[in-house]
């Protein structure tokens, strides 16, 4: 019987932003991100000889071609590795709060490798999995393992692989600020090709990270919160920053997303320990010690909803589930 396969979201701590190779998704730089338990994946892949096409089935509702974009180019790498010529019904239940608004790709492309893989009978390696996921998004590599995890750019398809760097299974945590702001959005795939191309902030950006991942890197194994914070709340405004020196320039940021900076400022002024990052989107996701996270919502609850305030904790990497639930 075909399994469902289950993978979390994860959040990068050292952004990824920019490719070398937009067709294999070979990025410009390592990446390190937490896996988070909020945030999951379901998925389940049939290869079937009655179907003329491949289909998406998200939350119960038919996808259209665009939406299989991404899926096919999974699909295609698992039938060219297994030998096979079949269409394959995917079926996908996200698990993410209905209007959080939050992208899903990372926990969506990596189920997808895992269930798509096992269904054509296929057993890879933790390696080969964040390969394939890779090439469905990016940061889908690092979904392969729970707790932290380095993405690792490589130079091609075989070289560029997510790696685990630590369980986190100490006290971190993070708290998500979910802004729903009706701004149009840049896909992260256009924003970095934008920043690529035209940001004379780009360079910079890339100069800096070694150091960024190098001191990461040291904080985690230290469990030191505070150093793991600050390094990544700096990348992250390092990585925003390029996308205002773009043509034309961009951002992610809203009204509602600066006001929860400043919110994590001013809790840093009262002794808790808050960062922020954000990816391609408006929403802020702090990240603080787990057990500070009940204390840290009731600080915001006079600025955001308790809908827009999700907690989240270290999550496991890839699995088995036995159904969807
Ligand atoms: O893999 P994508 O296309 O979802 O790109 C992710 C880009 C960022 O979220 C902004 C950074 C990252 O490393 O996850």
């Amino acid at each position: 019987m075909t399994k469902w396969v289950r993978a979390h979201t994860n959040i990068a701590l050292i952004k990824y932003w920019g490719k070398e190779n937009e067709e294999w998704i070979i990025p410009k730089n390592n990446s390190l991100s937490l896996t988070l338990d909020a945030f999951y994946t379901d998925t389940q892949v049939i290869f079937d000889k009655t179907l003329k096409e491949d289909e998406l089935i998200l939350d119960n509702v038919m996808q259209n071609a665009s939406a299989l974009n991404k899926v096919q180019r999974v699909l295609d790498e698992v039938r060219s590795q297994a030998g096979i010529q079949l269409k394959a019904r995917v079926e996908s239940k996200n698990h993410v709060p209905t209007a959080a608004g939050l992208a899903s790709s990372a926990s969506g492309l990596a189920a997808l490798a895992g269930a798509a893989s096992q269904a054509a009978g296929l057993s890879l390696s933790d390696t080969e999995l964040s390969k394939l996921a890779r090439i469905g998004s990016g940061s889908a590599s690092r979904s392969i393992y729970g707790g932290f995890a380095e993405w690792v750019k490589g130079h091609d398809h075989d070289s560029s692989f997510a790696v685990p760097v630590d369980d986190a299974d100490w006290d971190i945590g993070m708290l998500f600020v979910i802004v729903n702001d009706a701004v149009k959005e840049v896909s992260s795939r256009d924003g970095m090709r934008r920043t690529v191309e035209t940001s004379p902030f780009y360079q910079g950006w890339l100069d800096s990270l070694d150091k960024d991942l190098r001191d990461m890197k040291a904080a985690i194994s230290e469990r030191d919160i505070e150093k793991v914070g600050s390094i990544a709340e700096r990348n992250a405004l390092k990585m925003h920053a390029t996308t205002l020196g773009a043509n034309p320039p961009f951002t992610y940021w809203t009204a509602e997303s600066m006001t929860a900076m400043t919110a994590v400022r001013d809790l840093r002024k009262q002794e808790y320990t808050a960062y922020f990052t954000m990816d391609a989107g408006p929403n802020v996701k702090i990240i603080c010690r787990q057990s500070q996270l009940t204390d840290i919502k009731d600080k915001l609850r006079p600025l955001f909803t308790d809908d827009q305030l999700i907690e989240a904790r270290p999550g496991p990497g890839l699995h088995l589930v036995d159904q969807s639930q």
